[in-house]
């Protein structure tokens, strides 16, 4: 945790989405509804600041090889990681590797329930080295994990 000019402790946050949440709105409404990823993050950018979160960071990308690098670089920026690795989720040991190499907090988010959807969904290589999994609330399961990051790093500053 870092300090800032006053001692007080700076909060921030990285938000990282994987492939195809690019398309939220138009992709598979039926199943990821119709909220477009740009709404998602302007809903937690409001949330985080008007938590007195200094720093809310957003990356969307389909290139494994990036998310791996923005995790990497995580290390000593940001407080927590919030993750929506989208299908990587299921099969990147890189991911994984990258989220076990850096000691930042990391919650894993889906919008749907992937253990309710076809069997190769139900497996999560990332969720062994994830804090915890929040899955099957839409939009809302970005906003709960928010508001755990929230809390944890609260406490943690105490
Ligand atoms: C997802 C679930 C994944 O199985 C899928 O590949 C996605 C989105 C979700 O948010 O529900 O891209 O992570």
């Amino acid at each position: 945790m870092q300090s800032d000019a006053d001692g007080l402790n700076v909060k921030r946050i990285l938000v990282l989405n994987g492939p195809n949440l690019n398309l939220l709105g138009t992709r598979e409404p039926e199943i990821y509804g119709y909220t477009t990823l740009n709404d998602i993050n302007e809903l937690l950018r409001e949330r985080a600041e008007s938590a007195g979160v200094d720093a809310i960071d957003f990356l969307q990308s389909n290139f494994e090889g990036e998310l791996v690098e923005a995790i990497q670089k995580s290390r000593g920026r940001y407080d927590f990681i919030l993750l929506n690795a989208g299908a990587l989720t299921h099969y990147s040991i890189a991911l994984r590797d990258a989220i076990a190499s850096v000691p930042v907090p990391v919650i894993e988010i889906h919008l749907s329930n992937i253990h309710r959807r076809e069997e190769f969904r139900h497996t999560s290589v990332i969720a062994p080295v994830v804090m915890g999994q929040i899955c099957g609330f839409g939009v809302d399961s970005y906003i709960a994990a928010l508001d755990i990051a929230i809390r944890k790093i609260r406490k943690d500053t105490k």
